[in-house]
């Protein structure tokens, strides 16, 4: 069988392009005792891939040039060396290699049941996306029913959780997202209170514009402020916080391609006065709860609380493609590559 894989052959400098990669074929490795031959279904393209792309100390290693770029996936047992796992099983990976088919030790994927939900699933609303909603959202952000939520990168993996999420425990939802395709959505579908496009066409409104906007949809001020994307958004945000306000730092997407970090606007005045709380976290420190997350994000999709939105690419050479997609705000819901077909047995 012949296999294909990419790789990171030059380090991005701001957005990354396709000739930061390179897709090339390889042969396929055989699984030796306690591994598994997997053929890959399904990879997740994540924004934090960006940050594993540059040099320098992180939560994480980078990524060095010349490695195959590891992310998500789900994947399907072809070969088992291992008790643990046999042929036909699905499995995911928070760390698979984008390669159509990679050897793994069976202990560090996990089967899921494919009749529970689509397989997909298991890399956006029922996995890492939906987990960081869940956790970021309910142990930083507490919203409390009556509460006025605030969710920017509203339309993405992340913030569709966070957004429905909120409408369950009973707050006003205000979300934020890049298109008029995005607000309607959010309005339509996830049931928001407001919705609110960051962009004028092509144009970025400025953090006044925007703090203006969002300050007459939430008079009582801001109670919790859910950032996927840091920067201008944020700047227009940060000064309606009310009292005891709760501020969870998920991400900074706006910053991810920057060369250097930006100034912006300092938040200490508005944490001072209001007594507020603004905390940063990275999902894997829940690791030990995740159990918890996927049941209770499970009841909620069963009992039809919860929608998800996935944008899925077709073909593995898509994927760098998908990946720089992110940060063109091409997807609703969770941006998915699908490298091969899977049915039930
Ligand atoms: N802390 C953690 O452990 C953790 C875990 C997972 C994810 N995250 C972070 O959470 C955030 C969302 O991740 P995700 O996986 O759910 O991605 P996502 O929101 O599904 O995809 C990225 C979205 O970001 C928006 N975006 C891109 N460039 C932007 C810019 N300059 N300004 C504002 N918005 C921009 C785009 O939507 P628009 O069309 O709306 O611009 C795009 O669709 C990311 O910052 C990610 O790094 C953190």
């Amino acid at each position: 069988m012949q296999n294909r894989e990419i790789r990171l052959v030059s380090r991005p400098e701001g957005l990354p392009t396709e000739r930061n990669f390179e897709i090339r074929d390889t042969k396929v490795g055989k699984p030796v005792a306690g591994e598994v031959l997997l053929r890959t279904l399904y990879i997740s393209v994540d924004p934090y891939l960006r940050g594993r792309m540059r040099e320098g100390r992180s939560y994480i290693a980078p990524f060095e040039v010349g490695q195959v770029i590891v992310s998500g996936a789900v994947a399907e047992v072809i070969d088992s060396a291992s008790p643990a796992l046999k042929a036909g099983d699905v499995v995911v990976s928070g760390s698979l290699p984008w390669q159509l088919y990679s050897v793994a030790n069976a202990q560090t994927v996990q089967k899921i049941d494919p009749t529970v939900a689509p397989i997909s699933t298991a890399l956006g609303v029922l996995g890492m996306p939906g987990l960081t909603a869940y956790f970021g959202l309910l142990d930083i952000g507490k919203p409390q029913a009556g509460e006025t939520v605030v969710v920017s990168g509203a339309a993405g993996a992340v913030g569709t959780v966070v957004c429905q999420i909120a409408k369950i425990k009973g707050c006003r939802v205000i979300a934020i997202a890049g298109s008029a395709e995005k607000t309607d959505f959010l309005l339509r579908e996830l049931g928001v209170d407001v919705a609110i496009n960051y962009k004028d066409g092509n144009r970025y409104k400025s953090a006044e514009e925007l703090r203006k906007e969002v300050a007459a949809s939430c008079p009582g001020g801001v109670n919790v402020y859910f950032d996927n994307v840091g920067g201008e958004i944020s700047d227009g945000v940060l000064p309606l916080i009310s009292s005891r306000a709760r501020i969870v730092v998920c991400g900074l997407i706006s910053q991810y391609n920057s060369q250097k970090l930006e100034v912006g606007l300092r938040p200490q005045p508005f944490l001072l006065v209001n007594s507020a709380l603004m905390q940063g976290f990275i999902i894997t420190q829940y690791a030990q709860r995740f159990g918890e997350g996927v049941r209770e994000l499970g009841n909620w999709l069963t009992e039809g609380k919860l929608k998800y939105a996935e944008t899925i690419v077709d073909g593995f050479d898509n994927t760098p493609k998908a990946f720089i997609g992110l940060f063109k705000g091409e997807n609703l819901g969770k941006q998915i590559v699908k490298v091969a077909e899977f049915r039930l047995p």
